[in-house]
């Protein structure tokens, strides 16, 4: 138990002495010193007499001022976000090198810049020559960005001490930053943390909205200690297969906005360029009809996407264990729909190889792509094409029940609006005038005999 220590304090200055005295060694006046009730167990184990304050308790119900949102300009970033950049926030940007981070804050910077605001690009990474020579190949060579290639977290806060604060500042990358307030080389867990610390102190009081990029680790984490997401108000993820054109910015946290929602981007050789229609990304050129596809109508938050879902039989003659593999989907996940159209539907993949490709290098986690997965497997084993104009989407149980899915109606509206005329989804599905004429089944078993035309 912690010692209950007796105190005497200063009636004139309110200063603390564990012995009395008869003058107070601060003030120097004489018989001031008073002992102070004895502490209890309670405020001595919190160390209550050592000067705290009383924090004012306010209802949960009053007037609440809406953070200031700074639109960029960039329609997809900013519906990443939740609407815009918030004044005196911190947000922190993760992806695989390579993926396009530096590009795409450059472009959000420039963007604001040529809108009239401060803005300053901080790389460490970079020398300022080659962030401008980027700059000039994206087109911006104009923008009014301040730059500097800088890795002293002191010199930077120094440099905006003085003046009207910047609306953004961007810190490319926390991970070369370095705070001479403590030891160690930059990058490790103590400076990452320091100098963040450090940064978004200065945001949160000059109100500038702060974006740092930080490296990830193999397994896709953002590199450093993990309290560095618990540190900043939004973590995003920007994600896509490097030899893929598409790049999508996800919002992992967002103290000021949902995480639902997604930024898609293309990177081109003017840099990173908006899609506002997603789904005509992934959709190969679908004139003709090849047995093994289907094409399925993800939901990312709140915004429809069509992709494509490809699937690959090929039957061993020897005795072979047959491979499974899989990209963009979960393998347990092929296992299981694999398992239900073996035991309930009377299909054999004993002896087939299966491979299955979500196109575009897409990841799929939406339980709603079963059905459709479902699809390229059947048509691939029969060799026998889906119609080209259909797009299909279901949960199947393993009872082979097909369940029906959140937001049947705008995968049905966007399936429509991109032209495709019947959608097969289990039968609760019901159509609210989509403009899509539907094919209900119960069961995978039902799904799969209509396939085949049994
Ligand atoms: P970069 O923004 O440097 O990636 P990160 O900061 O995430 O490491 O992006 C580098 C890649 O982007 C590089 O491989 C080339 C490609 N790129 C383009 O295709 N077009 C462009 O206009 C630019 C600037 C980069
Ligand atoms: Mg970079």
């Amino acid at each position: 138990m912690a010692k209950l220590k007796k105190k005497y304090v200063c009636q004139a200055c309110g200063s603390i002495a564990f012995r009395w005295q008869g003058q107070c060694a601060d003030c120097s006046e004489w018989n001031t010193l008073v002992e102070e009730a004895p502490p209890t167990v309670f405020s001595a184990k919190h160390d209550l007499q050592a000067g705290g304050r009383t924090v004012e308790l306010v209802s949960l119900a009053g007037d609440i001022a809406l953070p200031a949102r700074q639109p960029t300009g960039i329609a997809e970033f900013d519906r990443a976000i939740g609407g815009g950049l918030v004044a005196g926030s911190a947000t922190l940007i993760g992806g695989d090198p390579g993926i396009g981070k530096s590009t795409l804050l450059l472009q959000v910077a420039a963007k604001m810049a040529l809108a009239g605001q401060q803005v300053a690009y901080i790389s460490g990474e970079e020398a300022a020559g080659q962030v401008r020579m980027r700059g000039v190949r994206l087109g911006l060579g104009d923008a009014p960005v301040r730059l500097a290639s800088a890795t002293s977290v002191r010199d930077i806060l120094t440099t905006f001490a003085d003046g009207p604060p910047p609306a953004l500042v961007v810190i490319d990358s926390i991970q070369t930053m370095h705070s001479d307030l403590i030891e160690g080389a930059p990058g490790t867990v103590s400076q990452v943390r320091a100098s963040a610390h450090e940064l978004i102190r200065f945001a949160k009081e000059r109100g500038t909205a702060l974006v740092l990029v930080g490296h990830v680790t193999k397994d896709g984490t953002i590199a450093g200690p993990r309290v560095l997401e618990h540190m900043v108000d939004t973590v995003l993820a920007f994600e896509g297969e490097r030899s893929h054109q598409y790049r999508i910015l996800r919002a992992i946290k967002n103290r000021f906005g949902g995480t639902d929602e997604i930024g898609v981007f293309a990177m081109e050789t003017q840099g990173l360029a908006e899609v506002a229609n997603p789904s005509v990304l992934f959709l190969t050129d679908r004139s003709e009809s090849v047995a093994g596809t289907t094409v399925f109508p993800a939901l990312e938050g709140t915004r429809p996407v069509l992709v494509e879902i490809q699937a690959l039989t090929v039957r061993l003659a020897s005795g072979a264990t047959p491979r499974r593999a899989v990209v963009g989907w979960d393998a347990g996940r092929l296992a299981m729909i694999l398992a239900v159209l073996e035991s309930r539907c009377g299909l054999s993949f004993s002896t087939t190889e299966v491979y299955l490709n979500i196109a575009g290098g897409y990841r799929l986690s939406d339980p709603a792509a079963d059905l459709a997965v479902a699809g390229a497997l059947v048509s691939a084993l029969a060799e026998r094409p889906v119609p080209v104009d259909a797009v299909m989407f279901g949960e199947v149980a393993l009872s082979a029940e097909l369940r029906p899915v959140a937001h049947s109606g705008q995968r049905l509206r966007e399936a429509a609006k991109l032209g495709f005329t019947r959608a097969m989804v289990p039968r609760s599905v019901s159509s609210a005038g989509e403009g899509i004429a539907l094919s209900g089944f119960r069961t995978l078993g039902e799904f799969v005999d209509h396939l085949l035309g049994r």
